[in-house]
């Protein structure tokens, strides 16, 4: 890859301000001093250092957020703030996107990646990576609902869901449960409570496929997933 644009992409600014600082001579491939911008970099195997600092190379970004209400799963908006506007400047030139959407109202675990692999792989409906999800709902959930959602129930326009595991947390006029999926369709998890005549009013995601919501992010804050996280969901969706 050229210098200009390994360097662009690990975020230290456009090709023009990289080529500014390699004209300063704070850029060298293996300890030596090099300005020209086209230079091809072998990422496994140069030493590229700015100022001293090696620049450790890497194509793909993994983020665990804690998303708020108000904030859209998407990548931009013309009007609403999007997940993505939450992070830093040294994320978003990766150009991450969410991976799966939660609805605008809900709360909890979104991973943004720009692994397409790793993306499709955990959104794919042959992999059933199980979600699961806090709510309160509005009405008393009962065992009778538990059993219907284990046998699959019927969305509004037809589709028969795969079986999800209903626990109840505390049932009364506000109940709570948390309830496991192994799909992702447009509102799933309020359209199934709609089946059993209950009306979710708060939502929050807690986990998907092996991995927990961090429960020290506060709402709106992220951070990396440790490779050992990144790993984990590797070998879940590759299996
Ligand atoms: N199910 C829903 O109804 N909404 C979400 O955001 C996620 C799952």
């Amino acid at each position: 890859m050229r210098l200009d644009k390994l360097l662009s992409n690990m975020g230290y600014g456009s090709r023009k301000e990289v080529r500014q600082l390699q004209k300063k001579g704070a850029v060298r491939v293996n300890g030596e001093t090099e300005k020209k911008p086209g230079v091809n970099i072998d990422t496994e195997n140069d030493l590229v250092t700015v100022m001293g600092e090696p620049v450790v190379y890497r194509k793909y970004i993994y983020i665990m957020m804690n998303k708020p209400q108000d904030v859209l799963s998407a990548t931009e908006d013309g009007h609403a703030r999007t997940v993505v506007d939450l992070l830093d400047a040294e994320f978003r030139h990766f150009k991450p996107f969410p991976v799966g959407r939660l609805d605008k109202d809900t709360e909890g675990f979104l991973l943004l990646s720009n692994d397409g692999k790793l993306a499709h792989n955990l959104l794919s409906p042959k992999k059933e990576v199980p979600k699961t999800y806090f709510a309160k709902v509005s009405g008393v959930v009962t065992e009778a609902d538990i059993e219907s959602f284990a046998a699959g129930v019927t969305l509004d326009d037809g589709y028969e869901t795969k079986p999800g595991k209903l626990k109840i947390i505390r049932s009364g006029e506000t109940s709570e449960i948390e309830l496991t999926i192994t799909e992702g369709k447009f509102h799933q998890v309020k359209r199934m409570f709609e089946t059993v005549g209950k009306k979710v009013v708060y939502l929050k995601r807690l986990s998907m496929g092996p991995l927990q919501l961090d429960e020290t992010l506060p709402l709106g804050a992220y951070r990396e997933l440790t490779e050992e996280e990144v790993e984990l969901l590797q070998s879940t969706t590759e299996a």
